[in-house]
């Protein structure tokens, strides 16, 4: 970092999820050159208390009103001077504040997109993990960014290697399109999740702590289930194709179970340029904090020898019908995919409610998609509508299992 680099402030909403700590503990390598504005959270208001008083942000924002006083309380009884706010106002206001420049959105599902889009409007530096924001919106999402001079800088790994496999010399990862970047085609790496190998008629009785065993990665309950289903995957192949202006088709999705190569990118000459790295998301948040520079993230040094071989194969859609349906939703645009992200969040929340089994998850998500027109969405009323809609559709047809 140059001398005369000045402190720059950083917003985390969804701190106390697997995204935000991550996120602090980066930070806290680095105190020369980030200090934590906001930390935001939904109700889990025991971690943000423990996280105020060792970061000390200016204002604390809990989603939920009773939790947001129990938090109050904590922190005056332990003399700490962060200001606590609470509802979903305020997690829009500590995204856009005039002294944050650099805003972490992590806050899980499509309770992210208003405090996200906030971020953007305020033309901050938005470090994207929820991508669910960009599923649901993309096209209003991405206008914001433009018009707005944001800078959008990818968290999820796959896209943050994509990222760094591109043309190093844009704004922010909104490119012109693959073409003007002599890409040919966006090669998304997954794991394949817990199940890759599970024969296909124990998929009705696994449970939601199987689920959320992810072989290679610590993350949140409803991404580890999404890994599970693949869901995931197809989620990020319509981040993809917002982030970098590609095509459903230009994204092939390629399991490679080690998780070591994060995604790639094959230009018009044949080179494949791929990152590589282990799988910790201090990397990814490392990144995008410091982009263009470099700085330490704290992950260890990728064994290269220990590694020894990199596995690839095609996805099985038998297996994973949640890739294909999201597949399908890409294609289809316009409200599909929103549709198809509210479908997915109560069908997962019904499971690790142990309300259906894992293979309905992709039952109800078809049922949703069958049953709800889509339309052009042309005003974020009409994306907050549809997401409503189709979250009431899915209840109903849980309720009818
Ligand atoms: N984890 C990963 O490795 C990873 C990798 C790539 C992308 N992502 C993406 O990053 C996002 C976060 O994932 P995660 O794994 O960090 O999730 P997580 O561990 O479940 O954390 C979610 C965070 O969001 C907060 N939150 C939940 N509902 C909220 C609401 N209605 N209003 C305000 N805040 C709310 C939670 O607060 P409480 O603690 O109070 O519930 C928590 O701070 C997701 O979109 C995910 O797809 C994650």
């Amino acid at each position: 970092m140059s001398p005369n680099t000045t402190v720059q402030s950083v917003t985390i909403l969804g701190a106390t999820g697997s995204i935000g700590v991550s996120t602090l503990d980066v930070l806290a390598r680095h105190p020369d050159r980030y200090s934590v504005f906001a930390l935001t959270a939904d109700r889990r208001w025991q971690v943000l208390a423990t996280q105020c008083l060792q970061h000390n942000p200016r204002y604390a924002v809990l989603n939920d009103e009773s939790s947001a006083l129990l938090l109050a309380q904590e922190l005056s009884r332990q003399g700490c001077k962060t200001e606590v706010l609470q509802g979903a106002d305020a997690l829009a206001q500590v995204a856009a504040h005039n002294d944050v420049q650099v805003v972490m959105a992590a806050i899980v599902g499509a309770a992210g997109l208003l405090p996200t889009l906030a971020a953007v409007e305020a033309g901050k530096k938005v470090l994207l993990a929820n991508k669910e924001a960009l599923v649901m919106a993309g096209g209003l999402f991405t206008k914001a960014v433009k018009d707005h001079d944001a800078i959008l800088l990818p968290i999820d790994s796959e896209h943050n290697a994509i990222f760094q496999c591109l043309p190093n010399h844009r704004p922010d990862c909104l490119v012109q399109g693959l073409q003007s970047s002599g890409v040919r085609k966006i090669l998304l790496t997954a794991s394949g999740g817990p199940f890759r190998n599970t024969p296909l008629a124990d998929l009705r009785s696994v449970t939601p702590e199987q689920a959320c065993a992810h072989p290679n990665w610590s993350m949140g309950q409803k991404i580890s289930v999404d890994s599970a289903t693949m869901l995931n995957k197809g989620l990020e192949l319509i981040e993809a194709c917002w982030l970098f202006n590609a095509r459903p088709d230009q994204v092939q999705v390629v399991i490679h179970p080690q998780s070591v190569i994060h995604s790639m990118v094959e230009y018009v000459d044949g080179s494949v340029l791929a990152q590589l790295g282990n799988p910790d998301m201090r990397t990814p948040i490392a990144h995008a904090l410091a982009w263009p520079e470099r700085i330490v993230s704290g992950v260890a040094s990728l064994d290269i020898i220990a590694t020894a071989r990199l596995d690839f194969s095609a996805p099985d859609y038998e297996r994973f019908p949640c890739l294909k349906l999201a597949q399908q939703a890409a294609a289809r645009a316009a409200t599909a995919p929103t549709i198809l992200n509210a479908a997915n969040e109560i069908a997962v929340a019904a499971f690790l409610q142990r309300k259906i089994r894992f293979d309905q998850i992709s039952q109800v998500i078809t049922s949703v998609l069958d049953k709800q027109e889509v339309s052009e969405p042309d005003s974020l009323e009409l994306v907050i509508a549809t997401d409503l809609k189709a979250r009431q559709i899915a209840h109903s047809v849980i309720a009818a299992f």
